[in-house]
Formats: C-alpha cells, sequence, structure tokens
C-alpha cells in the first residue's frame, strides 16, 4: 500500500501561481492559426483571437504568456511588428519551417491577447540579433506613459495608454540559438542589456537572465558570480525526451521501456532543480532571485506528414504523468522556482490544446492544468511518501509523485501521479496536526484505458478527468484509488 505523511504544521514556501505559466513563440501553428486566426476569420474569434482558445486558457487561470520565442526571440526586431498591417515586413521565419511571418502579430496583438485572457506578459528581449538601443525602446514603447519618441509611436499606432509589463526575458538560449555565447560573455552582455531595460514609473519589471541548459552548472555559477544582482529570475531549459534529444520518440506510439524512460527523464527535473539551486543559494541564500523553468514538456518527434519546423506532436496520458509529475517538483521547489512555461500552448510540443481548422481538443495535458489549479498562490506543506518503484533495471522510478497545498486555514489540496503501468493503488494519505476533523473531500482522476489513450478531433473526450474515489477514515486520513498510469488531485477539509 502507497501512502503519504502531510504535517500541517510544516508549512513551506508559497507555491507562485506563475509556476503555471504558458509559452506561445512564432513557431508552427502556436500563434497563427492557434491563438490567432485575424478579425476576418471565418472562425469564431474576439477582434482575432480565437474564442475556443481564450476560453481553454481561462479555464486553466493561465497566470502568465511569453512570446514570442524560444529561437524567434533572439531574431525578433519588434518595429517590424506594429503600426498599418499592410506596411509591415514579410519575411522568411528562417528558424521555424522556412514560412512566411507577417507579422500580422505584433507587440499591440500580444499585449491585446494577456487582457483578453486576464494574464501577466513575459516578453523576452532579442540579445543574440539585437541591439540595446532596440531592447531599451521596445520597454519604452510598451511601458512608458510621458512624453517621448516611442510613448507618440505608440500612441500613432492606436495605444495612446503605456501597458503594464510584468516579466522581462535578456534573450533566450544566448548558450545556443540566442548567439552561441560563452557563460562569461553572456554575463557581460546580460549586465549591460538590463540596465537599459528601464524602470519608468512605480511598475516593476521582472527582469529575467538567460540561464543555462539542463545540467550546465558552470552556466549558473558564471552568470550567478557575476550578475545575480542585476537579475530577479534565471531561466532553465529541459525537455523531456522518450530517450534523449537524438532519440525521441513517437508521440503516439511507444512500448513500456519507451514508458519508464520518459519517467525517468521526467524526474530528472528534480535532480536539475536541486543542483541549480544549490548553485544560486551560494549566491542568493535568501532565494530573491527566482529559478525559471520557462521552457520544458515532452518533445517527441513531429507528426507524420507535418512540417518538420512546426514541432507539431499528439499528447497521450504519457504526457499528462509527465505534466503531473513536473509540476509536483516544481511545486515542491517553490521556495527557488517562482516561475515556470510549459513549451508550448497550443500546437507546438506538449500543448494544452490542438487546433485543426475551426476546431480545437484539450489534451490529457490541458486537464492536468486545471487538477492542479487550486495549488495556485496556495502554501506547499511538507509531503513525504512511501512508494514502491515500477519500471525495471535502470528503468525503475519511484512509483508515485506527490505535492502539497494548503490554502486559507484549512482547504488541503494534495496532486498525485502513479506512473505504474500495471498497478492501480490505494494511497493513504494521513494529515498530522490537524487540529480538526476533516468533514468534506472530492477529487478528480485522469487515466487512460491504454498508455497511448489521446484526445483527436473526432473523439475530443476520450481521455477527460473523471470523479475520484476518495474518502475520509478516522477524522485525519484521506484514502482514494488510483488506477494505473494517472494523476489525481483532490482537496478536503
Ligand atoms: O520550444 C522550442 C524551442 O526549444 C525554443 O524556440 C528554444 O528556446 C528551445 O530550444
Amino acid at each position: 500500500m502507497d501512502s503519504v505523511f502531510i504535517d500541517v504544521n510544516q508549512k513551506k514556501s508559497q507555491i507562485s501561481r506563475h509556476i503555471y505559466g504558458h509559452f506561445a513563440e512564432h513557431l508552427g501553428r502556436c500563434i497563427y492559426g492557434g491563438f490567432w486566426v485575424g478579425k476576418d476569420s471565418p472562425i469564431a474569434n474576439k477582434n482575432g483571437y480565437r474564442l475556443d482558445v481564450l476560453e481553454a486558457f481561462k479555464e486553466v487561470d493561465i497566470p502568465n504568456l511569453r512570446w514570442p520565442g524560444g529561437c524567434f526571440a533572439d531574431e525578433y526586431h519588434w518595429k517590424d511588428g506594429i503600426g498599418p498591417k499592410e506596411n509591415r515586413k514579410r519575411m522568411i521565419n528562417t528558424h521555424w519551417g522556412g514560412v512566411v511571418e507577417d507579422n500580422s502579430f505584433g507587440t499591440h496583438e500580444f499585449m491585446g491577447l494577456c487582457e483578453e485572457l486576464g494574464c501577466k506578459p513575459y516578453i523576452c528581449g532579442n540579445v543574440g540579433s539585437g541591439t540595446v538601443q532596440e531592447m531599451s525602446e521596445w520597454v519604452e514603447y510598451i511601458t512608458f506613459s510621458g512624453e517621448s519618441p516611442m510613448s507618440k509611436l505608440r500612441t500613432q499606432n492606436g495605444h495612446a495608454d503605456a501597458w503594464k509589463l510584468d516579466f522581462f526575458g535578456v534573450g533566450n538560449e544566448n548558450w545556443g540559438c540566442g548567439g552561441n555565447m560563452r557563460a562569461e560573455y553572456y554575463a557581460d552582455l546580460y549586465r549591460r542589456y538590463q540596465t537599459y531595460v528601464r524602470q519608468y514609473g512605480e511598475d516593476k519589471i521582472f527582469k529575467i537572465a538567460g540561464g543555462p541548459n539542463v545540467d550546465d552548472y558552470h552556466w549558473t555559477e558564471v552568470l550567478m558570480r557575476e550578475a545575480a544582482r542585476f537579475m530577479d529570475g534565471l531561466s532553465l531549459h529541459y525537455y523531456t525526451f522518450e530517450h534523449d534529444w537524438d532519440h525521441k520518440g513517437k508521440a503516439l506510439s511507444f512500448n513500456e521501456d519507451d514508458w519508464y524512460s520518459t519517467m525517468k527523464n521526467a524526474y530528472r527535473m528534480e535532480e536539475l532543480v536541486r543542483r541549480h539551486d544549490e548553485i544560486m543559494t551560494k549566491y542568493d541564500p535568501e532565494k530573491r532571485i527566482s529559478l525559471v523553468v520557462d521552457e520544458w514538456g515532452c518533445w517527441h518527434q513531429v507528426e507524420p506528414g507535418t512540417n518538420p519546423g512546426f514541432l507539431y506532436q499528439q499528447n497521450t496520458v504519457r504526457d499528462a504523468l509527465v505534466a503531473g509529475i513536473t509540476l509536483n517538483i516544481f511545486n515542491n521547489h517553490s521556495d527557488r522556482v517562482k516561475n515556470a512555461n510549459i513549451a508550448q500552448a497550443v500546437n507546438v510540443l506538449q500543448s494544452l490544446v490542438l487546433t485543426e481548422g475551426d476546431k480545437m481538443v484539450k489534451t490529457p495535458t490541458w486537464h492536468v492544468f486545471k487538477m492542479y489549479k487550486k495549488h495556485m498562490d496556495a502554501t506547499l506543506l511538507n509531503s513525504t511518501v512511501s512508494s514502491s518503484g515500477c519500471g525495471k533495471d535502470n528503468l525503475f522510478v519511484p512509483g508515485l509523485s506527490v505535492s502539497a497545498s494548503v490554502a486559507g486555514n484549512d482547504e488541503y489540496t494534495v496532486t498525485l501521479a502513479n506512473p505504474d503501468l500495471e498497478k492501480s493503488k490505494t494511497v493513504v494519505v494521513n494529515f498530522a496536526n490537524l487540529g480538526k476533523k476533516l468533514t468534506a473531500v472530492s477529487g478528480e482522476v485522469l487515466a487512460g484505458e491504454k498508455m497511448t489513450s489521446c484526445n483527436t478531433f473526432d473523439n475530443p473526450n476520450e481521455v477527460a478527468a473523471k470523479k475520484l474515489q476518495a474518502k475520509i477514515q478516522d477524522d485525519n486520513t484521506v484514502v482514494i484509488e488510483m488506477p494505473a498510469r494517472s494523476v489525481a488531485s483532490f482537496t478536503a477539509c
């Protein structure tokens, strides 16, 4: 029997809602055909934004959206995407699929999208191929409310009021597509560029430095040593492959070893966060600086017949397990991980929704985000898990992943992922030091009939959250039934 012990007196960090952030790059059909169809589209839209996609992200309470990349960010010149549409530059998206980018979605459209979604904007600036002046003027254009050349230009383009810009990334993957730099060189560039990300008015811009790739601990060491005092966040990118970068698997067809290998790679996030945190703590013991995991998720082979540069992949119960495990890791490290963005929101990599013409489906990953949303801004509780592992030999992984939180004084939320392909589990969750009796529990569980179960445009509800079997026992214990390969969440009070 698997069990979880939660001492409600052991309150830890606040789980920032920004752990549940999303990412929309000018890549494949994420922006065009995903969020944005344009005002004249026959697809139901509000001012050009797809209504079904807006609704889906509002349902999961999207806290922030990262844009315009990714690798696209370090090739993006923001002035190409403002002003009358007919005058905007048509260019090639060299990084992603070699298609025409007509710049019809630019700064105004992105800020409008965040307003529609009710989320905070996270813009990533161009260090790789852009100038300090260009970055500085973008921030002025967006946020300056007084008289200046950029605020005048914004007003001419129809938006007299300044916007609030919450998060700003100074480049993306500057060790790779963002300029192939060494950590030492980028650290100096970061110091220089961020100087001109000016703070106009009262609203603080949270500045995020381009961080390491996976386990590049040297990068973290150098950035923290040289630039910690100039940053609010340091990014980390880690994707879950079936095996590794050179051996990506198929999204819909895999065997049991592929499943466990994917789970093992998902659990690796724990070690990465812990080790980067250790280095950051040397320079920032107060944990002021956030480890911003602004690209994470499953990266499979593209669906057959689709543009290889569009990174379009389906999404199964396996992806849901990866999301459940990863979000539990972030919650449990919420003293350091205060922001994260799954890649990517629509039609790219591990998406929450997929679209085809006027149709949209919610993926199993969407359900996980919905099931976890009660953790947002709640207080993390220490949880100790006792479970036998699953898988075999070098593909042996923990049999249960858990995180727990309390909102207000007495609403306890627990999320669990069971990666075991065979075993359903009775899980006993014991709350110590409650000081009262539990009187109500309710929850949801997401499981598939097969490990490859997914939602399609013809069968959009094949994998959906269902009522969780949960009961209160002995006043302070909740007993739940988890099917094999499932994600569950419950709230008790
Ligand atoms: O998310 C797809 C790509 O993966 C991003 O553009 C890049 O930052 C990363 O390598």
